[in-house]
This record gives C-alpha cells, structure tokens and sequence, in this order.
C-alpha cells in the first residue's frame, strides 16, 4: 500500500491532556489507513535550527524539524504571514513585501524538500497544507520526484486582480503547477485558482478538466474541511453539564450569553463585531443588563506588528464599551485572551444563546460549523455568520451579515435574540443535515481519492452563477424578486 505523507507548517503531535480539533484528527485516521508520516516545524525556533525529531504515537510517525531564528523571521513571520496570509485575505494595504522574507521562504521550502528527499519513496503519495509551502511541490519535482503531490489551502484565494499585485507572484503562486491537485475550501476559491491560471499563463484547459503544463495534469477542486459533526455534539451535550460550564452559566445570573472565538487577527473582524454589538446595546436598551457577550480570542502571532496593533485596539474597544454601559452588576463584554479546550468551547457553545462568527474573509471557518453542531435541536441557539466566510456556502440558514455594515449586524443579533423557537429549530435543523453529509471523518478520503484517482472534481458551474454565499435580509429577498 502506498504510504502517505502529509506536510503541514504546525503538525499535531498529540500532548496528554489536550483534544486535537476535528482537522488533526482526520488526518491521523488518514495516516493509519495508508501509514505514513507526518512532517512539518516542531514550532521551535533555535540558533541553528535544522535538529529533526522523529515521535511516533498511537502508530503514527511525526517527524518535526527546528527553524533557525532567521527563518522563522523571514519565512513564519516574515513572507507567510505579511505577504500572503494578508493578500490571500484579501488586504494587500497591509502587505508588507521584502525580497529577504521571500527569500527566507523559497529557502525553507528547499529546506523541507532536502528533508523529505531523505524520506520519500517512489510511490509515497504526499498531501501538503497551506499557504506556508506553495513552492514545496517545485522542490521536490527539482529533486527528481514525480510522486502524486496534491496540496490544500486552507485559506482563501482572491481574484486575480488582487492575487496579482504580490510581487513576483508568477515565481510564487505558478509554483502550485508543480503540484497534480491543488485543493481549495469552496468553488469561489478554486475558480479564482482557475481563472489567474487562465490570465497569467497559455496553459490548456480549465477548472472542471485541469490544466495541462506539459509536464502533467494540474487538477483544481473544492474539498470543504466540515467537522466532527457527531462526535462534536456528543462532545458539547456532555460538556454542557460540566462543571466549568456550570460555573459560566451561574455567573451569568440568568442573563444571556453571546459568544465569539477566534484567534487574535485582522481577519476575524472581531473590533468591528464589538461595534456591531455596542450598537445593538445602544438601539436596543431592553437588552442592556439581560445579555453578556464573551469573545474568547488567544493570542496568536505577537511577533507581528498588525497583530500587537489589533490587540491593543481590540482591548481598547472592549474597554470602551463596557465602560459606556456596564453597570455595577454588569459587564457587558467578557473579553479573554486564555486558550480553552475544544469540551470546554463546545459547551459553552451549547449553552450560548447566539454566535458571531463574523469574519471580513475567511478560507472556511470551524467555529461557525462545531456552534451549530453543538446545539440542542430542540431549543437552539442561533448562528450570526459573515458572507465572508467559506462556512456561509454550506450554512446558509444562518442569519448572514455584512461583517462592514455594523447596523446589519446589530439589527441580526436583535434578530437572534428574539427569534422564534419554531424558526430557530428550522434553520438548525437544515444546518445539521449539511454538516452531516459533509463530515470531516470523509476529507481526507475525497482529497486523495481525487488525487489519486482520475474522477472530475469541480462541479460544473451552477445555473445562477459562482455566487457561493449571499445575503438573506428582507430588503435582499425584496430585491431579488422585483421584475
Ligand atoms: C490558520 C492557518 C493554519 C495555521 C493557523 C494558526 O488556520 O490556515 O495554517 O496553522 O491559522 O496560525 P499559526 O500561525 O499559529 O500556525
């Protein structure tokens, strides 16, 4: 059998007393299917780097490898994560390009093939993730490996028009040629893919055959990461009745309870969610000392400026409004930067009333899909989630807003908040069917099966055109059914 070999930047070495999320799971069943390895940074990094470690667990073979300091410099903090992870989200204003940080990224990638050259047999199959490798397959193909390699991004792809302007893209995102099939969260994505192939190179083909380069089949497909969407809501009911949720639940004293997660980052639209909110405090009094929102957000990427700018916005905002309504008893936003378990979010998911998932661009978004796993059926709570998230194409039922028109927001979080049971129950409950029939226990089966196998992955266009999500509000419904 042919071994399978994933490469992802941070690679989920089980820990005692940590539940891996959803994703990492299904990649570990992947490995003990089809045994293999998984390779990626050890998330150290040190003087020289370059030290490789090789863990095995439960039957799976990890193996990580140091960065030196100046790499995780130029290629972590520097190319991946100021250059594309911005672009790709769609903000090249806070894009910062050097020729060094590009540099330090094509000379990681090398890095990483040098080592798997070590490791790789001929006819390993090699699924590689995200944006942290788009020249790893180049690497490889330099190093005389024609092995199936498929790569996944986890994150969106813009337009053309936007994907463009990184300097020197031809050297970088053209690298994804080099790969057999390059998977994307939703069909917006992989046509984007398509359509800078189109622009940028004389390549034949298109987004439903592929694209051929002479030297192979560049394949193009939508793999839309889901969740554990059983084992998730066994996982919340039981939570639910923990200790730790109880002692949320009491100290809310009959109130409401909001909730927001997501890692601290300019993509998640979380100072803009707090607007939203303090506008619906200001348009809704009724609500004020009868809702609590808490927004649990752990730090992430402090070594970059944008990211340590947010956060002392991010603080500031928070400050402003509970200070402009709080009351002595009341405090209106509970803002944590602490890290809590997946049992411990997925009860308090249950507990919540609403969820803001609001992100201004995001690749899929899992916290939307493991709210509405979480839930009780009968008596649900009710998902507020941005267009702009991948998740809006499989959660249409939710309220979806504009994460940029705060009024829109406010006036959706009014709209949970009051919303009747029978509608609430409704929307849950066309949720739940999507997220069942795509759980993420059948990713990993339906990206290698397209990688290894030879069957059409895009859905052909549908009629209506490539609009994967959009607003459900009245005055849009109005809208669309004027002559
Ligand atoms: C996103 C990316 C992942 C990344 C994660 C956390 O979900 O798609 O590749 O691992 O953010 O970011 P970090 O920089 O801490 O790995």
């Amino acid at each position: 059998m042919a071994r399978l070999i994933v490469v992802s930047n941070r690679v989920a070495v089980p820990k005692s007393g940590t539940h891996a999320g959803g994703l990492a799971i299904a990649l570990r069943a992947a490995l003990r299917r089809n045994p293999g390895i998984w390779f990626g940074w050890s998330g150290r990094a040190t003087a020289k780097g370059g030290e490789t470690r090789t863990v095995e667990q439960d039957g799976i073979t990890y193996v990580v490898t140091d960065l030196p300091r100046e790499d995780y410099q130029e290629y972590y903090n520097g190319f991946a994560n100021r250059v594309l992870w911005p672009i790709l989200h769609y903000r090249l204003d806070l894009a910062e390009f050097s020729r060094r940080d590009l540099s330090g990224y094509l000379r990681v990638n090398e890095r990483f093939a040098d080592e798997l050259h070590k490791l790789l047999r001929p006819d390993d199959i090699v699924w590689v993730h995200d944006y942290h490798f788009l020249a790893l397959a180049r690497a490889l193909r330099e190093r005389g490996h024609s092995n199936k390699i498929g790569f996944f991004l986890h994150i969106p792809f813009p337009p053309s028009e936007i994907v463009t302007a990184l300097p020197q893209h031809e050297r970088i995102v053209l690298a994804l040629c080099h790969y057999d099939l390059v998977g994307f969260q939703t069909v917006t994505d992989a046509t984007n893919f398509a359509r800078y192939l189109e622009s940028e190179t004389a390549f034949p083909g298109d987004a439903e055959d592929g694209f051929d380069t002479g030297e192979r089949r560049v394949r193009v497909g939508a793999f839309p990461v889901g969740v554990e969407t059983e084992a998730f809501s066994r996982l919340a009911q039981r939570s639910a009745e923990s200790g730790f949720v109880a002692s949320v639940t009491a100290s809310l004293s009959g109130r409401a309870m909001i909730i927001g997660v997501d890692r601290l980052d300019y993509s998640k639209g979380i100072e803009q969610r707090m607007d939203a909110f303090e506008r619906f405090l200001a348009e809704h009094p009724e609500w004020r000392n009868n809702v609590t929102f808490l927004q649990i957000t752990p730090k992430s990427r402090s070594d970059i400026r944008e990211y340590t700018a947010m956060d002392q916005l991010v603080s500031a905002k928070v400050g402003q409004v509970n200070g402009a309504y709080g009351e002595a008893n009341w405090t209106p936003i509970r803002y944590v930067n602490r890290t809590h378990s997946q049992a411990q979010l997925a009860g308090l998911y249950r507990k919540a009333r609403a969820a803001l998932v609001t992100p201004l661009r995001d690749g899929m978004n899992l916290v939307a899909k493991e709210f509405v796993a979480a839930q009780d059926d009968d008596d649900p709570g009710v998902l507020i989630l941005s267009r702009f998230a991948g998740a809006a194409v499989e959660c249409r039922p939710a309220l979806l807003v504009n994460p940029y028109d705060t009024d829109s927001v406010a006036l959706a979080i009014n709209r949970a908040m009051s919303m009747p049971l029978e509608e609430r129950r409704a929307r849950q409950r066309a949720m739940r069917q999507t997220l069942l029939a795509n759980d993420i226990g059948q990713w990993p089966g339906k990206f290698l099966g397209a990688l290894t196998g030879r069957a059409r992955i895009m859905p052909p266009v549908p009629a209506g055109g490539l609009r994967d999500a959009g607003p459900v509000s009245a005055v849009a419904r109005q809208m669309r059914s004027r002559p």
